[in-house]
C-alpha cells in the first residue's frame, strides 16, 4: 500500500504546445483497439462468473489506488494546504477523500447520481446550477466528468463561476479517429459493464447505471481552443498513454485568465 502523503509535491510542469504522441504509438493503437474490444467482452464473463467477490474487489482497489497516485502526482503542489476544493462530478467521492487527506484540504463533492461511498460531504443537484456562491472555492476539480455532460458549456461556466482561480481537469482524450471510437467504447465498458459486475458482486450501488454517457470527449487541441474561449490560462498539461491499452489521459492545471472581454 502506497502512502499518498509521501508523494513528491513538484511534478507539475508547464508544457502547453508539446507534441503528445508518437506516430508509432498512434498506429499501434489501431490493432490494440480491436484486441482490447474483444478482450473486454471476454473479461466481462470471466469477472462475472469466475472471479470471487473478494479477489475482484482487490483487483479493482489496486487499480483505483494506482490511478489515484497518478492523478495526485499530476497535481504536484497546485493545491495548497487547507484550501477549499469542490469536486464536481465526484462519483463515489473516494478521489475527493484522497485529496482531503493529501493536502489537508476542505473538500466538498457534488454529483447528479448517488453512489457515494466516502468520507466527504456530497450534495446532489440538478446538473445545471451548482448550488454554491460565486468564487466560493479555491480549487475546482472535474475528474473524468466533463465527457459525461451533454451541456458541457453550462456546467463548465458554472464551475468557473464558483472558482476563485484554480481549476483541475482530468479527461480521457484521443489522437486519432480509432482512439476516439475506442475511448467511447471504454467509457461504456468501464461504467456500465464493469459497473454491472460491481453491482452483482455487491461492491457498488445501482446508482452508477444512471450515469449519463453523452461521450463529449475532446482532443487536447480541442481543449486548448475551449480554454482560450473561456479565458483560462494553462499552467500545465500532462498526457499519459497506457502501455498497451489504447488509452490516453490528460491532466490540465488551469487558472482564470485576466483578459477582459
Ligand atoms: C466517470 S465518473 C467520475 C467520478 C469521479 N470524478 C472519479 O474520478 O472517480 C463521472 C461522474 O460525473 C457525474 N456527472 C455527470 N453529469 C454531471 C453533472 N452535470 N454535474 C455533476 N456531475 C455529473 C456522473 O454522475 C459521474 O459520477
Amino acid at each position: 500500500m502506497h502512502d499518498i502523503n509521501k508523494l513528491p509535491l513538484s511534478k507539475a510542469t508547464s508544457n502547453p504546445g508539446t507534441v503528445y504522441i508518437t506516430w508509432q504509438k498512434n498506429l499501434f493503437n489501431l490493432p490494440a483497439s480491436f484486441i482490447y474490444f474483444l478482450l473486454s467482452i471476454l473479461l466481462f464473463f470471466i469477472n462475472l462468473l469466475c472471479i470471487p467477490r473478494e479477489k475482484y474487489a482487490e483487483i479493482q482497489n489496486r487499480s483505483q489506488e494506482k490511478e489515484t497516485l497518478r492523478r495526485l502526482e499530476d497535481i504536484g503542489d497546485f493545491i495548497k494546504e487547507g484550501e477549499t476544493v469542490l469536486d464536481v462530478g465526484c462519483g463515489n467521492g473516494r478521489f475527493g477523500e484522497n485529496i482531503a487527506r493529501k493536502f489537508n484540504a476542505c473538500v466538498t463533492g457534488i454529483d447528479v447520481v448517488d453512489y457515494a461511498d466516502a468520507g466527504i460531504p456530497i450534495k446532489f443537484y440538478d446538473g445545471y446550477t451548482i448550488p454554491f456562491d460565486d468564487n466560493s472555492f479555491d480549487v475546482i476539480i472535474m475528474a473524468f466528468m466533463l465527457h459525461h455532460v451533454k451541456h458541457q458549456d453550462v456546467i463548465f461556466k458554472e464551475a468557473l463561476r464558483c472558482s476563485k482561480s484554480k481549476i483541475i481537469i482530468y479527461e480521457d482524450t484521443y489522437f486519432s479517429p480509432w482512439q476516439h471510437l475506442f475511448i467511447m467504447w471504454n467509457d461504456f465498458h468501464s461504467n456500465m459493464i464493469v459497473g454491472l459486475v460491481k453491482i452483482v458482486k455487491g461492491l457498488e450501488g445501482k446508482g452508477i447505471l444512471g450515469m449519463p454517457l453523452p461521450f463529449t470527449f475532446r482532443s487536447v487541441k480541442g481543449w486548448y481552443r475551449y480554454f482560450q474561449e473561456n479565458n483560462l490560462e494553462i499552467i500545465s498539461t500532462q498526457v499519459s498513454h497506457s502501455n498497451f491499452k489504447p488509452m490516453s489521459k490528460v491532466t490540465f492545471l488551469l487558472q482564470k485568465g485576466t483578459r477582459t472581454e
